[in-house]
């Protein structure tokens, strides 16, 4: 964290620490926690103080990491897939995402903001889909090819919650997809494993309370997220 704290350019962005001159944030978390919410809080935020600000989300974020999505959220497509044809899956789609739209946007200096990213696939494939460490770690390293975030908000949110929230959410929308069907022990497991992460990795990630109202939490995430941008945004707009 020390290393993030100090690199802040004039520019009001740090530093490329991960070796990219724009920041990227993802931020992960169960169903329900509130993901979308908070990005579009951050995103008008970093905005109105100057910064180009992208948001994307996974799995997503291109043509063909969107086309890869339909199928990953489609339960009558997936009955036939196996956990490691689901995994690869989830690291196409982010291997493209990553060589189309992250990177370049970081190299360009701007500001990444993405709903779900490799912890998700750590997560959800690696805890619940019974599959060796190794190999989600491996497709990992291909799938983000070094491009590690700055800062990861983890939003923790007790299952029961987040998972109520979820389907009030779909009611209005559509169908609930196959992941929001599990057992609310899969949830918790999946919880637990977020926490695990963080715990693995502190200069990273940033575990935030979700229960609270969104401004609340939207204050929490800003709290982390202020360090990594210059000072005076805070007073006044920097030039664009
Ligand atoms: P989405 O509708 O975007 O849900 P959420 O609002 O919770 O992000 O669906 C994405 C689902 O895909 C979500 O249940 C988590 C799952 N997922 C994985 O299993 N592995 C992954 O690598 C990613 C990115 C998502």
């Amino acid at each position: 964290m020390d290393s993030l704290l100090k690199a802040v350019p004039a520019t009001g962005r740090k530093a490329g620490a991960h070796g990219h001159d724009g920041l990227f944030i993802t931020f992960e978390g169960g169903e329900g926690v509130g993901k979308s919410t908070q990005i579009r809080l951050l995103a008008d935020r970093l905005k109105s103080l100057g910064h180009a600000v992208r948001v994307s989300r996974e799995p997503g974020g291109t043509p063909g990491a969107e086309a890869v999505r339909h199928v990953l959220l489609d339960e009558a497509a997936l009955e036939s897939f196996g956990p490691a044809l689901e995994a690869m899956l989830f690291a196409a789609a982010r291997s493209d995402h990553v060589e189309q739209v992250i990177r370049p946007a970081l190299a360009r200096g701007e500001t990444m903001l993405v709903d779900r990213f490799m912890d998700s696939t750590r997560v959800y494939q690696g805890v619940s889909g019974d599959l060796d460490p190794g190999f989600v770690s491996a497709l990992e390293r291909v799938a983000i090819h070094g491009t590690v975030p700055d800062l990861t908000i983890i939003l923790d949110l007790d299952p029961e919650t987040g998972l109520s929230r979820a389907h009030a959410r779909r009611a209005e929308n559509t169908a609930q997809d196959r992941f929001e069907k599990e057992t609310v022990a899969v949830h918790e497991a999946r919880r637990t494993a977020f926490r695990a992460i963080a715990e693995a990795e502190p200069e990273r990630c940033r575990i935030i309370d979700a229960s609270a109202d969104p401004e609340t939490v939207g204050e929490a995430v800003w709290a982390h997220v202020a360090p990594l941008v210059t000072a005076d945004d805070d007073d006044e707009a920097p030039a664009t």
